[in-house]
């Protein structure tokens, strides 16, 4: 088990989940502190990396914890890591921004199970784009946009996992 697993191992968890984006400071900090607010933390473990590793151990991008704020969520204790291949272990559900994001973790995938936990976030709602822009090189909008996106696929996320026993 990675290191990064540091929840409470003695309370009977369910779901694994890893938001994943190429930083790791726009969107997957969103994705995870959205969906952490859907979920009960006792059945759920939720955290998010990035695949490049630009933004190691930084904060969430300011627009991102503003957009998380305005929806009464705090992501500005998160810290940026880099997906490692062990995440593939570690995780049961693992959902990427966007196409590229796919890409690049499924080349470190080294087992069929570990390739199969992967999916794009959007593919959970029905006749959406398949794709969370990413925001970074754009302004507030952008982010408003894609929180409200990574908002409502999570909601599908906790609804199907708030139905697990
Ligand atoms: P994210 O956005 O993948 O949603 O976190 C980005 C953040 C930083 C960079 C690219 C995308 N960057 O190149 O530094």
């Amino acid at each position: 088990m990675s290191p990064v697993l540091n929840y409470d191992k003695s309370k009977p968890l369910k779901t694994k989940v890893l938001m994943v984006c190429l930083g790791n400071i726009c969107r997957s900090p969103l994705a995870e502190g959205i969906l952490k607010s859907k979920v009960d933390p006792d059945k759920v473990f939720v955290d998010s990396a990035g695949t490049g590793g630009y933004h190691i151990g930084e904060k969430p991008d300011s627009r991102s914890i503003d957009v998380a704020q305005i929806h009464g969520i705090n992501i500005s204790d998160q810290r940026c890591r880099k997906f490692s291949s062990a995440d593939f272990e570690d995780f049961d559900l693992i959902y990427v921004m966007d196409k590229s994001n796919r890409a690049n973790i499924l080349s470190l995938a080294n087992s069929e199970s570990g390739a199969k936990k992967v999916k794009l976030l959007l593919e959970v709602i029905n006749d959406s784009p398949q794709e969370v822009p990413d925001p970074y090189y754009g302004g507030k909008d952008g982010f408003e946009n894609v929180y409200q996106m990574i908002d409502q696929a999570c909601t599908q996320i906790g609804d199907n996992l708030n139905k697990q026993e």
